[in-house]
């Protein structure tokens, strides 16, 4: 299956720049200066892609380097933009006994990414998890809050992932 990798930006002239300097100028003391920067950065534009680290370094004086650190360690922060909906495919031992990698191979198929890839429409992220505590119904799958169970026949998988798309329309 082809993945493709999207490589999106942020224009330079984007107003949330703006929001960010004055939020960074209206902190005297620089002390912590690169968490809570890059925390109001993600709240702004939802992930932290490279420019938006150049942009809070030329802004705050912190290294680049420095500010990668922090948003490599904590994983509240994102690189990479996310999907609307969070789709959680379980790869614990149940699900994948009963054809968990059936489950992600027809959903990667489905939306044209992989695992930890968002779609091009920004609707959904697939992501790969551990046990979700419900190996009774495996192999299962979670949409955000919700619970797919029992998705050894993999053919219902793309009318579950068009009710989503029908849903943002
Ligand atoms: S192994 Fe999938 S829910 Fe437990």
């Amino acid at each position: 299956m082809a993945q493709t990798s999207h490589c999106m930006t942020i224009a330079d002239d984007d107003p949330r720049y703006e929001e960010l300097r004055s939020f960074i100028n209206s902190h005297e003391n620089k002390n912590g200066i690169a968490m809570t920067a890059l925390q109001e950065a993600q709240n702004l534009f939802g992930y932290l892609p490279l420019e938006v680290h150049k942009f809070i370094s030329k802004e705050t004086g912190v290294p680049i380097a420095e500010l990668y650190g922090v948003t490599t360690f904590y994983s509240q922060f994102n690189t990479e933009p996310r999907g609307k909906h969070q789709i959680q495919i379980c790869m614990g031992t149940a699900c994948y006994v009963k054809g968990a990698q059936k489950v992600l191979d027809k959903v990667s198929e489905t939306l044209g990414v992989g695992v930890g890839m968002t779609t091009p429409d920004q609707l959904f992220t697939v992501n790969a998890a551990r046990c979700l505590g419900c190996c009774g119904l495996s192999p299962v799958m979670m949409i955000d809050d919700e619970v797919y169970a029992n998705l050894a026949d993999v053919s219902e998988i793309p009318a579950i992932l068009d009710r989503y798309r029908e849903k943002a329309q």
